[in-house]
C-alpha cells in the first residue's frame, strides 16, 4: 500500500522535469542545431525574471547569492579580500548572446556575448589595503559593470539515471571584460564620511587598475554561480527531455 504514493511522486517528478513551453526546444537532427541552441539559450535567458521551480530555476532577475568571496588581487593594487553577503545581481538576463555552442560530442557549452550592465548589491566586509591605502568597513555596497564582453566555456560529464542522461558541469572558464566599473562602499571606516568618500573616489578614479587586479576573482565567483545554476537545471531536466 505504501508503494503507491511513492510511485505517484516519481511520475509527477519525471513529468515535471521538462522545459516549460515558453522555452525553445531543439531537435538533435536539425541541420543548424547550433543556431537553434543559440536561440534557445537567448530565450531561456529572457525567462530569467520568472521562477521555474519545476526545473530547479529561480529567477535571476535579480540573481540572489548568499555569499561571494573575492580574493585579493595579485598585483597588490587590491590587497584586500572582499567578502560579500546577501548579494543581488541585476542585469544578467539582459545578456545578448552572439555565439553559442552546446557540443554534445565534446561535452561542453561555449558562448560569447555582451551584457549591457550588471549591478551587484551586497553587504560587504573589507579589511586590508587598496592602492596602498587602508580600507576597512562593513555595510551595503554597489558594484556596477557596464558593456561587459563575456566568454564562457563549461565542461560537463553525463550522469545516467533511470535510463536518462543528466548533466553535471565540472569546470568552467568565464571571462568578464567591462569597459566601465563603478564601486560604492557605504559606511567605510565606521561611517567616517570624509575617509569613506575619499576611498570610493580613489577606487572609481582607478577603476581600470582596480578591476584588472580583482578580475579573476569576479570571473571565478560568477563562473561558480552560473555552473551551479546549470547543474540545478540539468540534474532535473535530462538531455532526452531537453532535446527532441
Ligand atoms: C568588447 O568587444 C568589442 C568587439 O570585439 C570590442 O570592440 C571592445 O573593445 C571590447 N570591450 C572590452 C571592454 O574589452
Amino acid at each position: 500500500m505504501k508503494i503507491v504514493p511513492a510511485l505517484l511522486l516519481l511520475v509527477v517528478y519525471s513529468q515535471a522535469a521538462k522545459f516549460p513551453p515558453n522555452f525553445k526546444k531543439c531537435n538533435r537532427k536539425e541541420p543548424d542545431l547550433d543556431k537553434c541552441m543559440k536561440e534557445a539559450a537567448q530565450i531561456g535567458l529572457a525567462q530569467g525574471f520568472k521562477h521555474y521551480p519545476q526545473i530547479g530555476l529561480a529567477s535571476f532577475e535579480p540573481l540572489e547569492v548568499s555569499e561571494l568571496k573575492i580574493g585579493a588581487g595579485s598585483q597588490s593594487v587590491v590587497n584586500v579580500e572582499q567578502n560579500f553577503k546577501n548579494c543581488k545581481f541585476y542585469g544578467i538576463n539582459g545578456a545578448k548572446i552572439d555565439e553559442f555552442k552546446f557540443d554534445l560530442e565534446g561535452k561542453f557549452v561555449k558562448g560569447k556575448g555582451v551584457i549591457p550592465e550588471i549591478k551587484m548589491l551586497c553587504d560587504y566586509e573589507l579589511n586590508g589595503k587598496v592602492l596602498l591605502l587602508p580600507i576597512v568597513g562593513t555595510g551595503p555596497s554597489t558594484v556596477i559593470l557596464r558593456n561587459i564582453n563575456v566568454t564562457l566555456l563549461f565542461d560537463y560529464v553525463e550522469v545516467p539515471k533511470n535510463g536518462k542522461t543528466y548533466l553535471r558541469f565540472t569546470a568552467n572558464e568565464l571571462t568578464l571584460d567591462p569597459d566601465f566599473v563603478y564601486f560604492n562602499f557605504e559606511n567605510l571606516f565606521n561611517g567616517d564620511k570624509q575617509l569613506g568618500d575619499g576611498i570610493n573616489n580613489v577606487l572609481n578614479e582607478n577603476y581600470k587598475e582596480v578591476y584588472a587586479d580583482v578580475k579573476p576573482g569576479y570571473e571565478k565567483g560568477l563562473g561558480l554561480i552560473l555552473e551551479q545554476i546549470l547543474n540545478n537545471v540539468f540534474s532535473k531536466v535530462s538531455l532526452e527531455e531537453a532535446l527532441d
